[in-house]
């Protein structure tokens, strides 16, 4: 039997998403829409846009005269985007459930910037996807990624899933940086500023510049449970009994108290570019 889909997984996460977004998505996504230096007026697109902490932030800067489209697979998390825009007055937002894989490229770019937190290392061809991206933006059009910075969550993900394993008597899943005879994974090929900027430049992009934004948050029970039930760590979860997901819930927050784990490393990198 397959398991849940990632679309499924992040529909999953709806309930617990914005418990996490005060303390992460939020002040990324403000830092995000600072870097790459929109202005009133601008056509924003954001990609794998979630429950909207880019968006929301975009389409205030850009204001009434400017729009973002903001596209996410997970329709329960666009519900949610689309509800906070509401409450917030925001109307020039035009939030679409969609694959970010499936959307059409446009030689002419209408865009003047693209913008994505914490969603490229998600797709199946990230370089394929981007470059065709990239070709909806204007000619020096703008484009940001938000991305972890180096260790980020490395040590708190990989207790999880070793607790993980150690309930379900599976294997762990080979964390990102394990040897491996395949091509590496997306996540370890953009962790640094010069891998980024590397990478922007190698799929086209000119001017690429990334800095790197310190988030740590205490690492409370309260706030490490939130972040898998609000993340892609919730499809672990998956077919689990409720006292399963209880014990799991005990040990690994006794586990992360136990190494001496007093924050959570959230550290986000910030890469900024422009189409030619
Ligand atoms: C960690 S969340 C980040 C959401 C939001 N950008 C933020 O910073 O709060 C990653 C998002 O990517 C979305 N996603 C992943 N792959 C996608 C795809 N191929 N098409 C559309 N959305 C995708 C997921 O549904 C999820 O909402």
């Amino acid at each position: 039997m397959s398991g849940p889909s990632l679309a499924d997984i992040f529909n999953s996460t709806s309930p617990d998403f914005d418990t996490v977004t005060p303390l992460v998505w939020g002040p990324a996504g403000e830092a995000l829409v600072d870097e790459v230096g929109l202005s009133p007026g601008d056509r924003v697109l954001d990609v794998c846009a979630g429950t909207g902490a880019s968006a929301l932030a975009a389409a205030r800067v850009v204001g009434p005269q400017g729009s973002v489209v903001a596209v996410d697979f997970a329709a329960d998390l666009i519900g949610r985007a689309r509800a906070a825009a509401d409450a917030a007055g925001l109307r020039n937002i035009d939030f679409r459930v969609d694959d970010v894989t499936a959307l059409p490229g446009r030689d002419d770019g209408g865009y003047d910037a693209l913008i994505c937190g914490f969603g490229v290392f998600f797709l199946p061809d990230m370089d394929d996807t981007v470059r065709r991206l990239l070709t909806l933006l204007r000619p020096g059009g703008r484009l940001g990624f938000a991305v972890w910075h180096g260790d980020a969550l490395y040590d708190f993900v990989g207790t999880f899933y070793t607790e993980v394993a150690r309930m379900t008597g599976a294997e762990p899943p080979p964390s990102p940086r394990d040897p491996s005879d395949g091509p590496p994974h997306p996540i370890t090929r953009i962790d640094t500023v010069d891998k980024i900027t590397g990478w922007l430049a190698a799929l086209g992009a000119v001017g690429a510049s990334a800095s790197v934004l310190t988030l740590r948050v205490p690492r409370t029970d309260e706030f490490s449970w939130s972040m898998v039930l609000g993340s892609g760590m919730r499809g672990a979860l998956h077919g689990m009994e409720p006292q399963t997901v209880a014990d799991l819930r005990d040990v690994f927050l006794r586990r992360l108290a136990d190494d001496g784990m007093s924050e959570v490393r959230c550290d986000t990198l910030i890469a900024t570019a422009r189409r030619p």
